[in-house]
């Protein structure tokens, strides 16, 4: 089973992440991938951001959508508990808080 966070974090959702959020629980609304949304990824600046397995982030892209990106296997490693250089502090992530 896969497990998808949209990101819903201020900026990410002033970036549509709630319209991804409604793509993605359609596409795999007869599957056993489970959709949610989820708190800010500390990406703000990539935003809006998907996340996968807990591993894995997506920015949102015109190139393809968020299902391709995600079959292809195209994130980013993610760790959420090891991520502090990764973390996008220069921008508006604390603005989230
Ligand atoms: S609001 Fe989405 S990564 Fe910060």
């Amino acid at each position: 089973m896969k497990k998808i966070e949209v990101c819903c974090g201020g900026t990410c959702l002033g970036r549509k992440s709630d319209e991804i959020f409604d793509y993605l629980q359609e596409e795999y609304k007869d599957t056993d991938t489970a959709v949610h949304m989820c708190s800010c990824l500390g990406r703000c600046k990539k935003g809006p951001n998907i996340l996968v397995d807990e591993t894995q982030v997506y920015h949102y892209s015109k190139n393809r959508t968020i299902k391709e990106s995600i079959e292809n296997n195209e994130g980013e490693q993610y760790n959420r508990y090891d991520n502090e250089e990764k973390l996008d502090l220069g921008s508006d992530f604390l603005g989230d808080l």
